[in-house]
């Protein structure tokens, strides 16, 4: 074998049997000539949210720790950026689409924060990202060396006809303003992603697929144009942060065209809902999590088919959505969900995996030390590996991240 690799074990479950000594032989064999994929250097990400305090369907789980005031001097946030050098973030969520930069000659001032409305998507008022708000994060980000994402506001200046449905071109000049500020302050953007759950049926509100596709096109001609001066670091487009449906993505793909979208991405919450106290029994049940390969299966066929020039992300994943289970996310059992996670989206060739949430939440990260261990031990290249053993062993290997030596 040409290099060291590691294997990774996850017993879900164990039989009553085997805690009284008895032994259950399992031969794990693993393919090690070639990779059956491969993830970005880069594949553990996790995400900071713009949900606010008194976003309290399941308890208010988000407190202070969201994008607008999120203590970003915090010592030991800094410390645990730091550790994975780098560590990838996403910033987004479902107030994203509903907010405005304010920078250049935006609408509002002063520049606000989200109100409670009755009215407003998901009970909340638009919100404002101000300047000096966003360079403060980005004093966090250039510290810690973080590699950052940052999902645009798709909805503005949409109209909403009926129910969810949202038509119109994207107003792109307040993303525009903001872009060509971060790019006059020397702020690094990894990529800009766009939009977050309006594909498909959307959550909350949906905008159809061509005028998606287009507005893409619209953006990464934008790019082009604000960074026509940074031709050696020049952001990618990510899109659509939502829910794959196999026929939106596909046209997505179709009408944007090549090299438009640097990366599909998808999320994936397969534990139900936060609330619910049965997550436990679906964290440790092997065909249900299994049923998510089917998504990571689909969204690689969707992209090799419809647009080979593009990468598939997931950019946000929490297990159990509405703000993660209080119960489970923040313990040592959602390891085995986040864990399999993993290894099932690296098999299936994706490149990154956000998790929700760096911090905030029932699913903050900062709790957790998995995330650094993926990090720090599994390497890009993706090995096939079977098991005739029980489906409640589950296995996936990786050529190690560092060459020293073999693990097993
Ligand atoms: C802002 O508005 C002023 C006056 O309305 C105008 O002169 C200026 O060009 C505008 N700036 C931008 C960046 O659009
Ligand atoms: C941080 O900012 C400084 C000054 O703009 C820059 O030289 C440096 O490359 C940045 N570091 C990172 C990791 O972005
Ligand atoms: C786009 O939005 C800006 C404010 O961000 C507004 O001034 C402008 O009139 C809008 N353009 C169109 C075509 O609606
Ligand atoms: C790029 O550089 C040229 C030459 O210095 C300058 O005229 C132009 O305004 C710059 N473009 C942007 C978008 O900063």
């Amino acid at each position: 074998m040409d290099h060291p690799w590691f294997l990774l074990i996850l017993f879900l479950n164990f039989p009553i049997g085997l805690l009284s000594k008895e032994t259950v032989k399992a031969t794990v064999v693993v393919y090690g000539a070639e990779a059956v994929a491969e993830t970005d250097e880069n594949f553990v990400c996790a995400t900071i949210d713009w949900w606010h305090p008194s976003k309290c369907s399941n308890q208010c789980p988000f407190g202070l720790s969201y994008v607008l005031n999120l203590d970003t001097n915090h010592p030991h946030l800094a410390k645990a950026i730091r550790a994975f050098d780098p560590l990838r973030i996403r910033i987004g969520g479902s107030l994203q689409d509903q907010v405005i930069y304010g920078v250049g000659n935006s609408s509002v001032s002063p520049c606000l924060e989200f109100q409670e409305s009755e009215n407003g998507l998901f009970g909340f008022s638009q919100g404002c990202l101000s300047m000096n708000r966003w360079d403060e994060l980005n004093s966090l980000f250039n510290k810690t060396g973080a590699i950052v994402t940052f999902g645009l506001n798709a909805l503005h200046g949409r109209r909403q006809i009926e129910g969810q449905e949202w038509v119109g071109a994207w107003n792109s000049s307040n993303a525009r303003s903001f872009i060509k500020y971060t790019i006059s302050r020397g702020h690094r953007i990894d990529s800009w992603e766009f939009g977050n759950e309006l594909c498909g049926r959307g959550i909350g509100a949906h905008v159809g697929a061509k005028q998606y596709g287009e507005d893409l096109i619209a953006l990464k001609a934008m790019l082009d144009d604000l960074y026509v001066n940074n031709s050696n670091k020049k952001p990618s487009v990510v899109a659509p942060g939502g829910f794959f449906d196999q026929q939106w993505y596909g046209e997505l793909l179709r009408v944007s065209g090549p090299s438009v979208v640097g990366a599909i991405s998808h999320h994936i919450y397969n534990l139900g809902a936060g609330v619910d106290p049965s997550v436990i029994d679906r964290i440790l049940d092997p065909s249900h999590l299994g049923r998510s390969a089917e998504t990571f299966r689909d969204v690689q066929l969707t992209v090799q088919r419809h647009g080979p020039w593009a990468s598939a992300w997931v950019s946000e994943a929490g297990g159990a959505y509405n703000g993660g289970s209080r119960l489970f996310s923040g313990t040592f059992v959602d390891s085995f969900w986040y864990l399999d996670q993993l290894g099932m989206a690296s098999v299936f060739n994706t490149k990154v995996y956000c998790r929700q949430t760096l911090v905030g939440g029932n699913y903050g990260l900062l709790d957790t030390i998995t995330a650094l261990l993926w990090h720090r031990v599994m390497g890009k290249r993706v090995l096939g590996v079977e098991h005739g053993g029980s489906p409640f062993l589950r296995t996936y290997a990786h050529c190690s991240k560092q060459k020293v030596s073999i693990n097993t």
